[in-house]
């Protein structure tokens, strides 16, 4: 299962694509719309979380509610688009002021414009901005809607906004996800909430930005799904991308990576051990449940570094692009932060890796074929 998207942050609307979609997955509408206004939330962000509350259209691939094996095409409109249809017109010639010169330090503008041979840095900005993650958001939605099928859930929180983090739970993969989307930061800790929100008042207030950490789990995994066969196969390695495929991430961690490369092995791998409806388990799960690049079975914990955004209210300098004068950095309006609205992101794409995982294992034509071979898989692992 695979998805591509197309779309500019204030063009019509965003599209996503998915293909490889199994019959018979149970498709909720509703669902993906809960996933969108969750991208949305988020103490920190900017004006135009205002302005849109995103709906997913499905425009094809469903019938009565479910999958029917054809691609699923997935719109979400930018509300905001009538006050931007001069500056992103298809035709005509642009006017002076639709043209953005100062390329922000931090964002796609100055490699892009270089790379594309554009001088006009809203031609990279538009399809650069974070908005296309929207489109990845309700695309995901096939893949959890997928993965429910085979009793799978995925789910994330955030852990750390700028210096404010919360203590690290024993096991991240059993946070409540009502304590999570009870908070404004999706941060299970409310006293860490309220400091996290008073450190994004503090950098509004001073043109700031912040960024933070977040946890993405999954629970619900049979054991074997990547490969230890083939490196471009391994399942570690895809989460990875999948993770750094979002922008502003730059950092990821499996498990309790870090720490680990600080101790001894017996101190680190996870026990082997028998008995129990699902036969062989781990004691521990250190290893964030994936070795040799495959799922042992325990939850897959993930832990995501977001960078500042980028675009700053007090911009730092730049050069502009026609004068190659020195100027502060250009202004769009901007969220202060996106941690929260970032593992949400962060849970489509952990979604797509594991469907992914799932559909090259168990075949990819009709869910009830796979729910079937997923049943006897269980069944010969632990008799
Ligand atoms: C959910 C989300 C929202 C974001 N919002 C903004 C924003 O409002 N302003 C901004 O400059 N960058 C924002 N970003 C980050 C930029 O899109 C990103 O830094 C930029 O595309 C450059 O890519 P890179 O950081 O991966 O190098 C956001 C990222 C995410 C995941």
């Amino acid at each position: 299962m695979r998805y591509t998207t197309s779309g500019e942050s204030h063009g019509r609307a965003l599209t996503a694509i998915v293909t490889g979609v199994p019959a018979g997955i149970a498709l909720d509408q509703a669902r993906i719309d809960a996933d969108l206004a969750r991208r949305q939330s988020g103490y920190g962000r900017g004006g135009r979380m205002a302005i849109e509350t995103d709906r997913a259209l499905i425009l094809s691939g469903v019938r009565f509610g479910s999958t029917i094996g054809s691609p699923v095409t997935l719109t979400v409109a930018n509300r905001d688009w009538d006050n931007w249809t001069d500056v992103m017109a298809v035709s005509g010639e642009p006017t002076a002021t639709a043209r953005v010169t100062a390329p922000r330090p931090g964002h796609a503008d100055l490699a892009g414009i270089q790379k594309t041979d554009s001088a006009d840095c809203r031609d990279i900005l538009e399809r650069a901005s974070a908005r296309e993650t929207a489109a990845r958001v309700a695309a995901g939605g096939v893949a959890r809607a997928f993965l429910a099928e085979v009793g799978v859930t995925v789910a994330s929180f955030v852990a750390s906004v700028g210096d404010v983090a919360m203590e690290a739970p024993a096991d991240p993969s059993a946070v409540d996800p009502e304590l999570v989307e009870a908070s404004e930061m999706r941060c299970p800790d409310a006293v860490a909430t309220e400091r996290m929100k008073r450190a994004i008042d503090a950098a509004r207030a001073d043109g700031e930005s912040l960024g933070g950490t977040f946890y993405v789990t999954a629970r619900g995994l049979v054991p074997g799904l990547g490969t230890y066969a083939e490196a471009s196969r391994r399942l570690d390695a895809r989460i990875a991308a999948a993770m750094l495929s979002i922008p502003a991430i730059k950092g990821v961690e499996i498990g309790s990576a870090f720490e680990s490369a600080t101790l001894p092995g017996s101190r680190v791998h996870d026990e082997i051990a028998w008995g129990g409806p699902r036969g062989y388990y781990r004691t521990t799960n250190r290893a964030g449940g994936l070795e040799g690049g495959m799922t042992t079975g325990e939850p897959v914990v993930v832990r995501a570094a977001m960078k500042p955004i980028p675009t700053l209210m007090r911009p730092l300098a730049s050069v502009d692009i026609d004068s190659h004068e020195t100027i502060d950095a250009s202004k769009e309006r901007s969220d202060v932060c996106a941690v929260p609205a970032a593992a949400v992101v962060a849970e489509a794409e952990l979604a797509f890796a594991l469907a992914g995982a799932y559909l090259e294992k168990f075949g990819g034509d009709c869910v009830s074929d796979i729910v079937a071979a997923v049943a006897a898989y269980e069944a010969r692992i632990a008799p």
